[in-house]
């Protein structure tokens, strides 16, 4: 009696652990990041404007819930070796900034770094997880974005450094989302889920570009989707294959965004990033300054059909069916029973497509809607048409 006791009570345990895991990110984070608009400066009167700017944009009711303050917030350590922000930069503290985005219904991610200095060479948590995570619980933080600068190379170190604020901060009393960001090069794909991350960047930092060529740091939005499209199988509800920023709204203007070339993309390319995106299940944040983003940004943006793929409750990242010179056609599984098919023409002009859907896999026939026009455009077991130079199409299929 007492031994099924025991096993009960450990039973009862192991679930209520592993439902308090996979509640974290769910489905992928949604929000801004303060990186490329703000970069050596975010503080708090922009961040509130830019909260503000979320919710009278429709981005919030959209979805996007999170800000995330990146680096260059913090101002060192105190007496008792607690990191505090610059308080110029935060002169009423992050615990405020938390809630006063708590009480508009939001979010607050932060930034720290597994080394002694972050990226911008700020101060960062290594050694110092357990007392930072319980500073960042304290505050009201809802997410860590966690760098990889200034630490060693092999992967051993990466999955210890990783594993070790992740526990810090599941002990820290408050649910924590961990986005790792060590670029891709330890493939954290294989390991991020397991040493307690739920999320993690795919690649090198994404620039306002289409595609990168020269490969001397600087990647575009095919890199990241070209890369993401072979990691489906790592994907799922608590375990995101992270594409970094949205880089829609930005248009080659100046900021991190800008370097290696990214001198801006066209509606067409900026929007294939939304939608490639969302099938992909990666996180999304757009980037831009969201207090002058101009329309184009916010229909790409707030597109509720094109973001319900990648706020799925199935969270099965799309498949990449067919890959040509021309063509990348992707097609993933909905919660109700629904497809959405992606039909990415890579090319450098108008092509027209025909795509058979039994070629993806889809047997008979669909209703199909066009998540882009908003409309049916028709029943069939294929679809042929134009599609512009790095345009994807994106429909909604259901079962006729
Ligand atoms: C790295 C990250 C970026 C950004 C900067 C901040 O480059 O990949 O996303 O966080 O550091 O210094």
């Amino acid at each position: 009696m007492r031994l099924i006791k025991i096993c009960m009570a450990l039973l009862l345990f192991t679930q209520a652990a592993l439902g308090q895991e996979s509640k974290l990110a769910a489905t992928p984070p949604m929000g801004w990041m303060s990186w490329n608009i703000m970069s050596e400066n975010p503080n708090e009167k922009d961040i509130k404007e830019m909260a503000d700017a979320m919710i009278s944009s429709g981005m919030v009711k959209a979805g996007y819930q999170y800000i995330f303050l990146d680096d260059c917030w913090q101002g060192g350590r105190d007496n008792k070796n607690n990191i505090i922000a610059d308080p110029n930069k935060f002169p009423s503290g992050i615990k405020s900034l938390a809630d006063y985005l708590h009480s508009k219904g939001m979010k607050l991610g932060i930034y720290s770094d597994a080394a002694p200095l972050t990226c911008g060479g700020y101060t960062a948590s290594l050694n110092f997880e357990d007392q930072d995570a319980k500073t960042f619980a304290s505050w009201g933080i809802d997410y860590l974005k966690y760098d990889y600068c200034n630490a060693p190379e092999d992967v051993e170190t990466a999955k210890k450094r990783y594993g070790k604020i992740a526990q810090a901060l599941r002990k820290a009393g408050r649910d924590i989302v961990l986005g790792i960001c060590e670029w891709g090069p330890r493939e954290p794909w294989n390991w991020g889920a397991q040493v307690g991350g739920q999320s993690w960047r795919t690649t090198y930092d994404i620039r306002d570009k289409w595609l990168d060529t020269e490969g001397k740091g600087g990647v575009g939005i095919y890199n990241v989707v070209d890369k993401m499209a072979g990691l489906a199988s790592f994907s799922g509800p608590g375990k995101w294959n992270d594409g970094d920023m949205l880089v829609a709204g930005l248009h080659g203007t100046k900021g991190p965004s800008s370097a290696f070339k990214g001198v801006g993309c066209t509606k067409a390319e900026y929007q294939s990033q939304m939608s490639l995106y969302s099938m992909l299940n990666s996180p999304l944040y757009a980037s831009c300054d969201i207090r002058k983003m101009d329309d184009e940004a916010r229909t790409i943006f707030t597109n509720a059909e094109v973001i319900a793929l990648n706020q799925d409750a199935l969270g099965k990242q799309a498949e990449r069916k067919i890959k040509t010179d021309i063509w990348d056609v992707f097609v993933r599984p909905l919660a109700n029973g629904d497809f959405a098919i992606a039909i990415l023409n890579k090319s450098a002009s108008t092509q027209n497509a025909n795509v058979n859907f039994a070629d993806l896999g889809l047997t008979g026939k669909y209703e199909l809607k066009d998540l882009w026009q908003h409309k049916v455009v028709g029943k069939n077991n294929k679809w042929t048409g134009e599609v512009t130079a790095h345009e994807t199409k994106v429909f909604r299929l259901k079962k006729v």
